[in-house]
């Protein structure tokens, strides 16, 4: 048996240069077990001929709104009840662009918005269509409403000569994350987690604060996987502007004190905590009450003082909660995670080498060792922070279980 064994899968085509890409997913895709039918947007037929996908799928390939109707349904219909999954690949910046406007005007997109079925998104384009702001809205808008995304990834691009972002992932990478999507199951049901993400700012004065490089993408990774998974999730925020995961219970909070309090306040119901966050160490003893000014002064001295250490305090309170987390390292990344585990009662640590540019603060993606109580340790490749979220939740739940036996 195949790990897509019994899925119906709608592959969904659009036009960049990476379509041909799709032929190898779908041969992925058929390998595993599924049965894949093709939907093309017009602009993809012009990279790769329909005829391609229609013999290697073994059925018509989806293009026009007004095909003709399947057992009763118009063909769009049909195909939008019918599959498990729908997989994008490659989604251009305009496909995603009209899905994120609820616009139907291609058997694509009118399949999307009629379905309920998870939909994963693999873009492709270039790194400045990526970056601009109005694709990264239509993104945040998507994640917020619980559609997956692969990639994209960086690497060099179409146009002659260019690096960056906006490289579709290898199909081998999607199809991983299409196993992930579709075949989890809502093993986190009945479970409480606590998951707190960004940063914290600590002010200087009304306008100005010390604070991290934290985006809360790894945290809000983790509370959305654990919540699709049927877990009950509070996800403590500090500053982020990460979609809301939906269904997730959101504090918001400001400061390391107020994080500290946010966590203690649910930390005796919950059955794992995940410290995905970044709280600053110090804050600054006496904020200004006015904005400070700079004239006349050569100098500013800020007199700090440290903050609690959240992590430390619950791993010392724990009764049966499993606890997890991260330490951001620039050297000695073993040895370093596995003093803050002991030293925080941790039962696993997250040990990323913020150093790389692909791991860490802001990017999309995370390279991770994972140390354990016990002494394990295990290597996790470079990888997605949605596809690392479940592992990360994988493991977490076997240690749950573990403690609850
Ligand atoms: O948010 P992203 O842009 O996606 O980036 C993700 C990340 C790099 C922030 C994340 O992967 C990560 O490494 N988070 C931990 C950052 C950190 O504070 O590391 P640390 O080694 O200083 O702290 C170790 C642990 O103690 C962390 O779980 C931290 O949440 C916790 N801690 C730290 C300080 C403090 N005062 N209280 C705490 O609870």
């Amino acid at each position: 048996m195949g790990s897509l064994s019994g899925k119906r899968i709608l592959l969904g085509v659009t036009g960049g240069m990476a379509a041909y890409k799709a032929v190898e997913l779908l041969r992925l895709m058929t390998k595993a077990g599924a049965d894949v039918v093709v939907a093309m947007t017009h602009a993809a037929t012009k990279f790769v001929q329909p005829l391609t996908f229609r013999e290697l799928s073994y059925h018509p390939v989806a293009i026009d709104v007004f095909d003709e109707p399947k057992e009763g349904l118009m063909q769009h219909l049909f195909l939008a009840d019918s599959c498990d999954g729908i997989v994008i690949a490659p989604a251009t910046a305009n496909t995603m662009a009209k899905i994120a406007c609820g616009i139907a005007d291609n058997a694509l997109c009118t399949i999307v918005l009629a379905s309920t079925a998870p939909v994963i998104l693999a873009p492709a384009m270039d790194s400045d269509m990526w970056a601009n702001p109005v694709t990264q809205e239509n993104v945040a808008r998507l994640r917020a409403r619980g559609f997956h995304f692969a990639g994209p990834g960086r690497g060099p691009l179409a146009r002659q000569g260019k690096e960056g972002w906006g490289r579709m992932l290898d199909p081998e990478d999607i199809f991983k994350i299409t196993v992930d999507v579709l075949t989890r199951s809502k093993d986190w049901e009945g479970l409480r987690l606590l998951v707190t993400a960004g940063p914290t700012y600590e002010a200087i004065d009304p306008v100005r604060f010390v604070g991290n490089r934290s985006s809360g993408k790894m945290g809000y990774a983790i509370a959305a996987a654990a919540q699709r998974r049927g877990a009950e999730v509070t996800l403590v925020s500090g500053p982020s502007s990460q979609p809301v995961p939906p269904g997730v219970e959101l504090v918001r909070v400001q400061t390391t004190l107020e994080m500290r309090e946010a966590c203690l306040a649910v930390f005796d119901k919950v059955d794992a905590c995940v410290k995905a966050a970044a709280p600053a160490d110090f804050r600054v003893e006496e904020p200004a009450q006015e904005k400070i000014k700079k004239e006349g002064q050569s100098e500013l001295v800020l007199r700090l003082v440290r903050n609690p250490d959240i992590l430390a305090e619950l791993g010392a309170m724990k009764k049966n909660q499993v606890v997890v987390g991260f330490a951001a390292e620039t050297e000695n990344l073993i040895a370093q995670a596995s003093e803050k585990l002991r030293r925080k009662n941790c039962d696993l640590m997250v040990a990323n080498d913020v150093t790389a540019p692909d791991a860490g603060f802001e990017v999309d993606t995370n390279r991770v060792t994972l140390v354990y109580a016990d002494g394990r340790t295990e290597d996790v490749p470079t990888m997605q922070k949605e596809r690392l979220a479940n592992l990360l939740l994988d493991r977490i739940g076997e240690l749950v279980r573990k403690k609850k036996a």
